[in-house]
C-alpha cells in the first residue's frame, strides 16, 4: 500500500503542497494567493484569491481541442429519443440558455431553482447558471409541492427553471402544477418560471411570470455570453439535505475547490480519461448527478449520459446496450438497481459487448456482498464501492485505483480518500477507536475542497449540526457509524441519527412524520426505517388516530398527504394504525423498539419504557 499511504499521508500532513498540485487540472483566471486558509475553524476555505468558472472548465476550455467530440448524450427511453450534442454544440446552448436567463435579470449570486426531470436542458440550464455566476439549487423530480416550497422559501431563488412533466415507466409525471401549487405555498414568490414544454401534457401558464423557453432560445441563436468569474470560494450550488429535524438544509458547495476536487477524483478514483464515455445512473437531483453527471465528467473532458427511464424499460438490457452503443469506460449506479437487475435474467449482460468499460462505481447506500459478487462476477469488471454524503460532494471512502490498485474487499467501500482525515471515535469520550471497534466515523477538520462550506444561510447550524467539539478540537461527523480492520478497509455499520435510506435516496424520519401528522385525525406518528431486501431500507410509520370513526381508510389517506406533500420518494411502505407508541418515563418514543418490532427482531433491553403492553399491541397490527 506504500503509493496510496504515501499520497494520503502527504494530503492529510502538507495539504498546501498537495492541493496546489491538483489545482493545476483547472483553468484559473486568476491564481490563487492561498492554498488553505483555515483561520477559523471549522469554516475552510481553499484556493483563496484565485478566480475560477465551472462553466468555464466544463466547457470554453474543452473548445480548442475537443469541440466535435461528443460531450453529452441525453436518453431518454420514455420518449424513445436520443440527442447527441458536442462539445461545441453544448457551448452553444449553455450559451443561449445563459442569454435567456441574463435577459431576465439573473446575476452573479441571484438563486435560480430547477426542478426538471432528466432531458438535456436541465444541463444546460445547470451550465448556464454557473455561468452567470448565479447559484442554482436543483430539487429532485421525485419531491413534491411542500417539499419544493421550503427550498424556495429558503433559497429565494429570483427564477425557476422546470418542464410541464417528467415520465417514469411509460407514466407522464407531472411537474408544472406541483410547482404552481409550491409557488402559491411559498411566502417568497420568484420573478420567473422558464418553462421547457416538451409536449408531453397540457399545463396552466401565470402571465408575466412564465417565460416558454423554445421561443426565448429563438431569439438568443446567436447569442455569447461571457462566463463570470467567480472567486474560489463563492459558493456554486445549494443542494437541499435531510436530517433529523423536518427542515432540510442548504448544503452549500464552493467553486474552485469543488472544480478541483472533482478533477482530481475523475483521474485517482475513477480512472476516467478525456475523450472517453461516463455513464451515471443517478438523476441531477442529487449530488452524485451534480458531480458525476454533469460536472466531474465535463470538467474531465469526457461524453457524459443523461438517462430518463427505469433500468428494466424496454427490457432489462438497456443499460449495457447503451454501454456497448457509446462505449461507455466508466459507469456508476447504486445497489438497490443492481439488485433489481439481479432478478432479470443474466442474458441480457452477457449478450452484450461491455469490452470498453473499465469499472463500475456504486455508491449511496451499502453495498452487501452478494450483490457486489453478482455483478463482478455478471460483468466480470472492478466493482469499486465509494462512501460519501451530500455534504461531501464527492467520495469520502473509496479504492483509489488511480495512485494504486488495492484488493477489494466487498462489503468494504475501502480506505480513506486523499483529502479525508478519518477517525472512528467513541462517540461519547471522542477517544479514537483500535481496529475492529465500532465507532462514529468522523473527520477531523478542515474538510477537503469541494466539502460543504456552511448550510446556505445560516452558518451557526453548520457548526451546531455537524461539528463537535472533542478535548479542544473540532471533529465532522459523519452520522454513521463504522468500524476498521486491520488493514485500515472501513466497513459502514449505519446512521447514527434518523436518517433512512432508501433506495439510494436520503430521507428525514421528521419530515414524514410532520406529513402525516398534518392529517386532522392523527394524534402522534412515528416513522422508522427498516430492512428492505430490494431498495436496503424502507419506511414504516405508526399513527394514533385522534378518534377511531372512519378509520377503514386512514392508512390510504395517509399516503395520499405524503404523496401530495413530500412525493412518492418519501411515502411509507406501511402506515399502520395503532393505539399507542412505545415511550419511555420522561415521553421519547422509542424508535429502536418500533424498528425492531417490525423486523421481526427482539426488541432487547425496554427496562425504561413505561408501557410494555404497547409492544404486544404492536405485534398485534403488525402480524394481522
Ligand atoms: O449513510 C451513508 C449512506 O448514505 C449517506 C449519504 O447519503 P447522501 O447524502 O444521499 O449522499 C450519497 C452520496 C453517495 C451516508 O451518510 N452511504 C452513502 N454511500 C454509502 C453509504 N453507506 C454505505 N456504503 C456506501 N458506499
Amino acid at each position: 500500500m506504500g503509493k496510496y499511504l504515501d499520497t494520503h499521508y502527504q494530503s492529510i500532513h502538507e495539504p498546501e503542497v498537495f492541493w496546489a498540485e491538483e489545482a493545476k487540472r483547472i483553468h484559473w483566471e486568476t491564481p490563487f494567493s492561498q492554498v488553505l486558509d483555515y483561520s477559523s475553524p471549522p469554516f475552510a476555505k481553499w484556493f483563496v484569491g484565485g478566480k475560477t468558472s465551472i462553466c468555464y472548465n466544463a466547457l470554453d476550455r474543452h473548445l480548442i481541442e475537443r469541440a466535435n467530440q461528443t460531450a453529452l448524450i441525453a436518453v431518454s427511453v420514455e420518449t424513445n429519443t436520443e440527442q447527441t450534442y458536442t462539445y461545441q454544440e453544448l457551448y452553444t446552448e449553455v450559451n443561449r440558455m445563459a442569454a435567456i436567463l441574463k435577459s431576465y435579470g439573473v446575476s452573479k449570486g441571484d438563486r435560480v431553482l430547477i426542478y426538471m426531470p432528466m432531458v438535456a436542458q436541465a444541463c444546460f440550464a445547470m451550465l448556464a447558471v454557473l455561468r452567470l455566476g448565479a447559484i442554482h439549487s436543483v430539487v429532485f423530480g421525485g419531491f413534491a409541492s411542500h417539499s419544493l416550497a421550503a427550498r424556495i422559501e429558503d433559497a429565494q431563488p429570483k427564477m425557476i427553471i422546470t418542464a410541464e412533466a417528467g415520465m417514469r415507466g411509460g407514466k407522464v409525471v407531472p411537474y408544472k402544477p406541483l410547482l404552481d401549487e409550491a409557488i402559491e405555498l411559498s411566502a417568497y414568490k420568484p420573478e420567473h418560471v422558464l418553462m421547457v414544454s416538451r409536449g408531453l401534457c397540457a399545463f396552466e401558464t401565470t402571465p408575466n411570470r412564465d417565460i416558454d423557453y423554445a421561443s426565448e432560445r429563438n431569439k438568443h441563436l446567436d447569442s455569447l455570453v461571457p462566463c463570470v468569474w467567480l472567486d474560489a470560494t463563492d459558493p456554486s450550488y445549494i443542494l437541499y439535505t435531510s436530517g433529523t429535524t423536518g427542515k432540510p438544509k442548504g448544503v452549500q458547495r464552493d467553486t474552485g475547490g469543488y472544480a478541483v476536487a472533482l478533477a482530481t477524483s475523475m483521474d485517482y478514483i475513477f480512472c476516467a480519461k478525456p475523450g472517453q464515455t461516463m455513464f451515471c445512473t443517478s438523476d441531477i437531483g442529487w449530488v452524485v448527478g451534480h458531480g458525476y453527471i454533469i460536472y466531474g465528467p465535463l470538467i474531465h473532458g469526457m461524453a457524459t449520459i443523461m438517462f430518463e427511464g427505469t433500468p428494466l424499460k424496454p427490457d432489462a438490457g438497456i443499460w449495457w446496450s447503451l454501454v456497448e452503443k457509446y462505449k461507455v469506460s466508466t459507469m456508476f449506479s447504486s445497489p438497490t438497481a443492481i439488485r433489481v437487475l439481479k432478478k432479470q435474467d443474466p442474458q441480457f449482460i452477457a449478450q452484450r459487448d461491455l469490452s470498453s468499460l473499465e469499472a463500475f462505481f456504486l455508491a449511496g447506500e451499502p453495498l452487501d456482498e452478494p450483490t457486489a459478487q453478482w455483478i463482478s462476477s455478471a460483468i466480470q469488471k472492478p466493482i469499486i464501492d465509494n462512501y460519501w454524503q451530500t455534504e461531501t460532494g464527492w467520495p469520502i471512502l473509496a479504492l483509489q485505483r488511480g495512485i494504486e490498485v488495492m484488493p477489494n474487499k466487498f462489503g468494504s467501500p475501502g480506505v480513506p480518500v486523499f483529502g479525508y482525515n478519518m477517525k472512528l471515535l467513541d462517540d461519547v469520550s471522542g477517544k479514537e477507536l483500535p481496529a475492529h471497534a465500532k465507532g462514529l466515523l468522523a473527520i477531523e477538520g478542515p474538510l477537503p475542497p469541494g466539502c460543504m462550506q456552511t448550510v446556505w444561510g445560516d452558518d451557526k447550524r453548520f457548526v451546531s449540526t455537524y461539528w463537535q467539539g472533542f478535548e479542544g478540537r473540532l471533529v465532522y461527523s459523519t452520522f454513521d457509524w463504522g468500524i476498521k480492520d486491520d488493514d485500515g478497509y472501513f466497513f459502514i455499520l449505519g446512521r447514527t441519527d434518523d436518517v433512512i435510506n432508501t433506495a439510494g435516496h436520503r430521507l428525514g424520519t421528521r419530515e414524514i412524520e410532520e406529513s402525516i401528522s398534518s392529517h386532522n385525525n392523527v394524534a402522534e406518528v412515528a416513522v422508522v426505517g427498516i430492512a428492505d431486501e430490494l431498495k436496503g431500507q424502507v419506511a414504516i410509520a405508526f399513527a394514533i388516530p385522534k378518534n377511531n370513526e372512519n378509520i377503514a381508510n386512514l392508512e390510504k389517506e395517509l399516503m395520499r398527504i405524503v404523496d401530495q406533500q413530500l412525493g412518492p420518494v418519501a411515502r411509507p411502505s406501511r402506515i399502520y394504525i395503532v393505539e399507542a407508541l412505545p415511550k419511555t418515563r420522561s415521553g421519547k418514543i422509542v424508535r429502536r423498539a418500533l424498528q425492531a418490532i417490525a423486523e421481526h427482531r427482539d426488541p432487547g433491553d425496554i427496562s425504561t419504557m413505561e408501557d410494555k403492553n404497547v409492544l404486544i399491541q404492536i405485534q398485534n397490527v403488525i402480524s394481522q
